[in-house]
Parts: C-alpha cells; sequence; structure tokens
C-alpha cells in the first residue's frame, strides 16, 4: 500500500529529469550567438539583442538576422555582384545590410514570428531587390538571377525626375536628377524627400549620397519596405508578414497576405493586375531562388494566387498616385 506513492514519486523524478535534460538541451543548442536582454513591460515581454536589436520590443526577443543569414549566404544569393562585368563592383557587401537592418530589427523587420518566417521575409526583401538591381539576361553566365546587386543606380537617365507637384513638400534642387539609385530604387523628388527624412540625411540636396554609401541603400530600401506607401495602408512588411488584415474590399480585390501582395504595395498596376507579365515574373524567379539558397526551399512560398498579384486590383493605381500622401 506505501509502496505506491514512493513508486510514483520516483516516476515523477524521472519525467522531471528528463524534462531538465530536454530544457537544458533547446537552451544551449539555439543557436542563439547573443542572449537577450529580458524586461516585462506592462505584463509585455521585450528584449534588447547586442547591436542589432538595441531598442527595447518584443521582436528584439527573437532571433537576429545575423543568427540565421551570414556573409556566406549573402555571397550566394549576390554571387556575380563583384564580377568584372558588373556595374556596382566593390559596392555592396553583407556588412551593409546587417548594419541597415539594425535600424528596423526591433520594428519586427526578419524578427516577426517563426525563425522561418523570418527568413522567408529576408528572402522577400532580397528578392525584391535582386530584381531591381540585376543586370542578369538569358546569357549570362550563373544564369540570369545570380546577378542581384550589379547595380547601385540606373545608367542612362532620360529625365531628371522631378515632380512640381511637389515644389512647396519637396522642392527640387536646381541641377540635380532624382534618378533611381540605391537597392530598391528611389526615383523622383518626393521620394528622395520622405526617405531623407525617415534617414535623417538631406537627399533632395544630395541624392548621390544613396549610390555613395552601400549601408544608407539599404536602409533607404529596408524604409520603403517598412514604411506604407500612403496613409492607411499596410506596408510591405505587413502583408508579408500577415500584420496586415485583408478587409472585405481587399477580398474582392484579389488582394492577400503574401509575396503577391508587396508588389503589389510597391509598385501597384506596374506590376499587378496584368497576368503573368515579366516584371512580375521576375520578382518572382528571385524570391523562388533566394528560398531555395537559403534553404527554406521555395516549396515553402505559397500557392500562385498568394505569391503572384497576377489577378490583384492594385492598391494604388497611377491615375490618383499624386493625389494624396
Ligand atoms: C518570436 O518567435 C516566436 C517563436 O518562434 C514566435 O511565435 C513569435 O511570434 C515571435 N515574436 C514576434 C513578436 O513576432
Ligand atoms: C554611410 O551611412 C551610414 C548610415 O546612414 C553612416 O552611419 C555612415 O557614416 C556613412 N558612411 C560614410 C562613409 O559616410
Ligand atoms: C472598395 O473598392 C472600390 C472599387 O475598387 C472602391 O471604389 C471603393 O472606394 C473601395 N471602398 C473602400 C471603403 O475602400
Amino acid at each position: 500500500m506505501d509502496h505506491h506513492p514512493k513508486h510514483q514519486y520516483s516516476y515523477y523524478f524521472h519525467v522531471f529529469v528528463a524534462i531538465a535534460i530536454a530544457l537544458a538541451v533547446l537552451v544551449c543548442c539555439e543557436e542563439e550567438s547573443v542572449k537577450p536582454l529580458v524586461k516585462t513591460v506592462k505584463g509585455k515581454k521585450v528584449c534588447t539583442k547586442g547591436w542589432e536589436c538595441k531598442v527595447w520590443s518584443e521582436y528584439c526577443c527573437n532571433q537576429t538576422i545575423s543568427d540565421y543569414f551570414q556573409s556566406y549566404q549573402f555571397e550566394n544569393l549576390f554571387s556575380k555582384r563583384n564580377s568584372p562585368v558588373a556595374h556596382a563592383v566593390g559596392f555592396w557587401d553583407y556588412h551593409s545590410f546587417i548594419t541597415a537592418s539594425a535600424d528596423y530589427q526591433h520594428l519586427g523587420f526578419g524578427t516577426t514570428g517563426t525563425k522561418h518566417t523570418a527568413m522567408k521575409e529576408v528572402a522577400a526583401f532580397l528578392g525584391h531587390v535582386g530584381s531591381k538591381t540585376s543586370c542578369g539576361y538569358g546569357v549570362a553566365t550563373g544564369g540570369p538571377l545570380a546577378w542581384g546587386l550589379c547595380y547601385n543606380k540606373e545608367m542612362s537617365p532620360s529625365k531628371l525626375y522631378c515632380d512640381d507637384y511637389y515644389k512647396l513638400t519637396y522642392p527640387c534642387t536646381p541641377g540635380v536628377s532624382y534618378h533611381g539609385r540605391g537597392a530598391l530604387p528611389l526615383y523622383w523628388n518626393y521620394n528622395y524627400g520622405k526617405a531623407g527624412e525617415a534617414l535623417k540625411q538631406d537627399l533632395l540636396s544630395h541624392p548621390e549620397y544613396i549610390e555613395q554609401n552601400a549601408t544608407l541603400a539599404f536602409q533607404a530600401a529596408i524604409w520603403r519596405w517598412m514604411t506604407p506607401v500612403k496613409k492607411h495602408q499596410p506596408s510591405a512588411h505587413d502583408v508579408f508578414v500577415g500584420k496586415w488584415k485583408p478587409t472585405k474590399n481587399d477580398t474582392l480585390s484579389k488582394r492577400v497576405p503574401g509575396f503577391g501582395a508587396t508588389m503589389n504595395v510597391l509598385y501597384s498596376d506596374q506590376v499587378c493586375g496584368q497576368g503573368d507579365v515579366d516584371s512580375m515574373n521576375n520578382m518572382v524567379s528571385h524570391y523562388l531562388y533566394y528560398l531555395d539558397l537559403m534553404g527554406v526551399g521555395r516549396e515553402e512560398a505559397g500557392p500562385h494566387e498568394t505569391l503572384t498579384c497576377a489577378e490583384q486590383q492594385p492598391f494604388n493605381p497611377s491615375s490618383d498616385s499624386a493625389s494624396d500622401s
């Protein structure tokens, strides 16, 4: 009779030891280079983590980008960028990307959700970047997708991209050209003006800073990814990580969370709602290629209707692009 409790005690003891070992293994072997500092604010757990995630936030409790995306992976993704025929040899590097990301990781860039979701976001962001900065073409060695970050600026701009509608808010500097520059290239005075406000740089006077400083170029690109193009709209980040909940109108317009919606946020009817056009397919191809190279796998990208925006109605038809924001 009194053997029974003893037996039970030893059973619980064994379970306890097993759980303790399992926890120890979990803690010891999670691939975290830096441990987050943790505190609780209004019942919410918030953290800071190394130099990459310095501002207290719930996102900094998670792995940071350099924990799962390392220098050799950046080299794999952009393997041809320093080949002699590339147009920005020696400009782009891993360190600039991670340094730039440190301004946005505490806001969820590359730190939202599981490691799997976070890796997909980095692949998606870089998929946009790779597509916009590629000089790959059909016969290029290594295939057309190996040539991301070949450019850091538009080579033969045909105009100054000065929109007079913004002459009071974002006045053009005489003689200065606001052609495409950067990782998600900025065009037009008002985009340089807005990015400059956010990054505390006088880009209206000196848009060339973007082609002189890879960290700044990546910062401007991540700013664009994290910031709605217009008020009351989601950012590309929001629609990708599922922070955005589609309205009934969105659903009717076939706008669903995913990579397709990021193209809709950033490029609207330039690429979306037109079926399987090349400009859209090129971004999708880069994203899928990077998912493979990062070890996530393209099969994780989801179905055609979330991956593309072929059937989505645009968030911002260009007919009213100058009317607000
Ligand atoms: C942090 O990571 C956990 C587990 O991977 C995830 O469930 C959670 O949503 C992440 N936190 C945030 C704020 O995204
Ligand atoms: C490049 O930009 C970064 C971030 O905006 C800044 O911290 C750094 O000093 C700049 N580098 C140079 C050489 O100007
Ligand atoms: C819903 O979509 C229609 C057609 O695209 C548009 O005219 C209307 O303004 C939208 N309504 C809201 C509340 O956004």
